[in-house]
């Protein structure tokens, strides 16, 4: 019996630089929805006939397929929603471990901003278990281009639901935005919450 996901409290309550609260709103009720259909989907699931599974066409087939697009839709919701509303300011110890793996802060951004508007879903800092390093990936949609066993630890949302209701087609001016309002303290607790003790396993 799989339990049921709680949508987390939008905690933003007025206007950001770049971002009318109207918008923000517009779009966390789209998370809520991620939330709420997934619970549907993984009842579905538990109660679809597993014996017609097929590649082609299932309905077994289509509840796994969009479970992970709405399960990764509540995820990366979530870190998006929960650093938004800083003042943009790079700080902590994150920002040395940017400095490890990309050069510096400025070619992070960089970097960053091009997956940012070269990816049709989602841009993503995530540190790889893999080679225990941070990377910038792009993600095409919530459920193509998740690479396994990386956490993300920023998440920039470009669907363009995310920003058109502020910025129509101007995708760019929304990314500038983005790092503008980053809350880099947010970011900060969530590497020393999931990557920090990894990076002291793996030095022993
Ligand atoms: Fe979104």
């Amino acid at each position: 019996m799989q339990k049921d996901y709680q949508p987390e409290k939008l905690k933003i309550d007025k206007d950001l630089p770049g971002f009318s609260l109207k918008g923000i709103k517009e779009h966390f009720k789209l998370y809520e929805g991620y939330v709420k259909k997934t619970n549907e989907i993984q009842k579905k699931i538990e109660d679809a006939d597993k014996s017609e599974a097929n590649a082609v066409y299932s309905y077994i087939g289509e509840l796994k397929r969009e479970e992970v697009f709405a399960i990764n839709g509540i995820k990366l919701h979530e870190i998006y929603f929960d650093h938004l509303g800083g003042d943009g300011k790079p700080s902590g110890e994150l920002v040395k471990m940017i400095e490890r793996d990309f050069g510096s802060v400025d070619k992070w951004r960089e970097d960053m901003i091009a997956t940012g508007l070269s990816a049709r879903g989602w841009a993503i800092m995530a540190y790889d278990l893999k080679d225990s390093q941070l990377h910038n990936y792009g993600a095409d949609a919530q459920n193509i281009g998740a690479v396994w066993g990386a956490i993300p630890i920023i998440a920039l949302d470009v669907y363009e639901h995310a920003y058109f209701m502020d910025y129509g087609t101007d995708r760019k001016s929304y990314v500038n935005a983005f790092f503008e309002n980053l809350d880099w303290s947010v970011a900060n607790a969530m590497m020393t919450k999931y990557v920090t003790p990894w990076e002291k396993t793996k030095n022993q």
